[in-house]
């Protein structure tokens, strides 16, 4: 079966600097359903491009996005949009919470928006924010939230539409040690009981080993990837990161390094 999410040959290019920017340069991945995936890579690697490319939240300049079979970087950007807001569950690394709103319509907006039964959006919503500890703060807005509150209230957003895939950009960037571990171990239950489907960010080899399969950009390409083996091991992950990235740096400037597959 083909993966749910294919990226082919993406590149990207931003032009608003001085010098233009050649963000990625030809990434592929596949995930399959169901799989848990992670993306590491230092600062400036092009993780936030690729999440941002993969939820058509950005065009590509070059190359194919598909989804469930959709190739969302041909469709029209009202069919995209609709396309994200039914599918996918997006957790950006700036939480982009609407400010006026409070913690509970924040979290229950998709369904909002897709004009859904109220009492489905009632009872979805406070499920959502018993499971993230956000009871207390419901009718909080942003600026009235700690960041680790507005985070767990943008996970619980892009959880409310039952999203076939999850893409999270450092979810747990803003959360202690104990929260970032509940977030990781709720994706990957996410994952096993439901068969979600999650492409994560993070530069922490602790979030990554929660994964099945962790795929090292750099400098816009992927150089590697790392298999968990099914183990939660910080170590192993740690450890081969380091390995594949000052491999790639003694290799030069070789393209096509061990270009991670699924
Ligand atoms: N809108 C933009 N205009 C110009 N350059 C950009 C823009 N967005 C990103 N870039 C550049 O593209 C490259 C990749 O950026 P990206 O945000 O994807 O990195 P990242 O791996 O997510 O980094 P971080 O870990 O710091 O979040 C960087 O060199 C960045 O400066
Ligand atoms: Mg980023």
């Amino acid at each position: 079966m083909d993966a749910i999410l294919q990226i082919r040959d993406v590149h990207k290019y931003y032009s608003t600097g001085a010098e233009p920017v050649h963000a990625l340069r030809g990434v592929s991945l596949d995930v399959p359903q169901g799989q848990f995936a992670a993306i590491m890579g230092s600062s400036g690697s092009g993780k936030s491009t690729l999440l941002h490319l993969s939820g058509g939240l950005d065009p590509v300049d070059e190359g194919h996005i598909v989804i469930e079979g959709r190739d969302i970087t041909s469709m029209s950007d009202h069919n995209r949009t609709v396309f994200r807001r039914r599918r996918l569950g997006v957790v950006f690394q700036a939480y982009n919470l609407l400010p006026t709103l409070t913690a509970r319509e924040n979290v229950g907006l998709p369904l909002l928006v897709d004009r859904a039964p109220m009492a489905e959006i009632q009872s979805k919503t406070d499920r959502l924010l018993d499971l993230f500890e956000l009871t207390h703060r419901a009718d909080h807005r942003p600026d009235a939230m700690s960041g680790g509150e507005q985070q767990r209230v943008a996970i619980a957003r892009a959880l409310m539409n039952d999203p076939a895939v999850i893409l999270a950009d450092e979810p747990t960037g803003n959360l202690d040690s104990a929260n970032a571990e509940k977030i990781w171990e709720l994706l990957r239950t996410l994952v096993r009981e439901q068969g979600t489907t999650v492409l994560m960010v993070t530069h922490e080899a602790a979030g990554a080993s929660y994964a099945d399969v962790v795929h090292v950009l750099r400098d816009g390409q992927l150089i590697g990837s790392i298999d968990s083996g099914g183990q939660v091991d910080t170590q192993h992950v740690a450890g081969e990161y380091l390995r594949i990235n000052t491999s790639q740096a003694t290799a030069g400037d070789q393209v096509g390094v061990g270009e991670a597959g699924d």
